[in-house]
């Protein structure tokens, strides 16, 4: 049996492995004598940061948890690293698949490639630039080790080559969020707060900010909120907000009776109230791919981003992170004059199963 390990840590790869999860599953149905270990590193564990998206997605229980919990970037790597080293020193299997750029990827692929694991790099070689950003340092890291990428763009392909690497070790596949966005989409289900602030479809915004740039400053986190509410011309502004942010909104005092905040959403929900926003505002990566499949509006409060097919061939614009300069964008996207966007090649809904026929031929 030839068994790989898949590391999940954080929200953002949940979505990510499930559908790797499946095909593999689906593989084995089949006669593949592929297997795997789930290995949930806890950087995330609250239920609806992490088990929720385990039920709803139907990923199995980890066979392991390394339970690493909160703490600073150096704590939370050192407490991965440790943890992962010590199932590996026990069993090792013949390849390590990290998904995505949080603080779980890059420690897992450091601490299977000192073992003489290789690695896997599910989303390899996209890049914003901004080391200001932990998760461009662990792009950095994870990729100047990984021995295979499976990529989401021609962008993250050429960017690659031109740094060295091979073309044998570099497979174009796609995107594996959007295969669970695609596979999700009859599931998604209104939330709560459809009802209790009694939304309707294409009237009202999403807004969802966690970067530490732009909540960890609470004055700077108040304009911005300020901002967009001023320039939503009245209509409801949904707000699921993350424990980081929760913490500093907290002391804001900030009331509008237009802002409806929630507790972070399960991704049905989520999802639901994004396929029928009639636009998102947001400092995530992640959610500007998915808008960009359901053809929303995506306004994204950074001053760079790793996924530049969002915005040359989706529905993403940056804004950047001085509210400030806000009010152009709002202007053309309130006179209905928001670019309408295509979607990107091979976000088909088949990416895992193009990672499972590599993976059969490659360890
Ligand atoms: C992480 C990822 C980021 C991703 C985001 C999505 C890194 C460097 N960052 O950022 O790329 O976009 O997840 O959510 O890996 N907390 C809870 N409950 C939880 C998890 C976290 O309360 O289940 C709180 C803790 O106070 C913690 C803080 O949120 O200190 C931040 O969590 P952390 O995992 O450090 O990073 P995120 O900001 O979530």
């Amino acid at each position: 049996m030839r068994k790989i390990d898949i590391i999940a840590g954080a929200r953002p790869n949940f979505m990510k492995i499930a559908p790797i999860i499946h095909a593999l599953e689906a593989a084995r149905r089949n006669g593949s004598d592929l297997a795997y270990r789930l290995i949930h590193t806890g950087q995330h564990y609250d239920k609806n940061m992490s088990g929720s998206f385990f039920e709803q997605l139907g990923i199995p229980d980890p066979h392991f948890n390394l339970e690493v919990g909160s703490g600073t970037q150096a704590e939370q790597t050192a407490g991965i690293m440790t943890g992962y080293e010590k199932l590996l020193l026990a069993e090792k299997s013949r390849l390590c698949l990290v998904v995505g750029d949080v603080t779980s990827t890059m420690a897992c692929s450091i601490t299977a490639q000192k073992l003489h694991v290789p690695v896997a790099h599910v989303e390899g070689g996209i890049r914003s630039g901004d080391w200001s950003m932990p998760e461009e340092i662990n792009r950095m890291v994870t990729d100047a080790i990984t021995n295979w990428f499976f990529t989401t763009s021609e962008v993250a392909n050429a960017y690659l080559r031109k740094t060295g690497v091979s073309e044998d070790r570099i497979f174009f596949v796609g995107n594996t969020m959007i295969d669970t966005l695609l596979r999700q989409m009859p599931n998604f289900r209104a939330p709560t707060i459809w009802q209790q602030a009694g939304l309707q479809a294409q009237k009202y915004l999403v807004v969802t900010l966690h970067r530490p740039n732009n909540v960890d400053g609470e004055q700077h986190l108040k304009t911005m909120l300020e901002t967009i509410l001023t320039h939503s011309n009245g209509m409801p502004v949904v707000f699921p907000v993350h424990p980081r942010t929760a913490k500093n909104l907290a002391g804001l005092g900030l009331a509008a009776p237009n802002l409806h905040l929630t507790e972070p959403l399960g991704y049905l929900e989520f999802n639901y109230l994004v396929k029928n926003a009639f636009a998102v505002v947001t400092d995530s990566g992640g959610i500007t791919e998915e808008t960009t499949v359901m053809g929303v509006p995506c306004l994204t409060a950074r001053d760079n981003t790793e996924r530049p097919e969002t915005i040359t061939v989706g529905t993403n614009e940056l804004i950047g992170t001085d509210p400030g300069r806000y009010a152009p964008y709002f202007a053309k996207l309130m006179a209905g004059n928001w670019k309408k966007g295509q979607i990107p090649p091979l976000w088909d809904g088949k990416t895992a199963e193009r990672i499972v026929a590599h993976l059969d031929k490659l360890i």
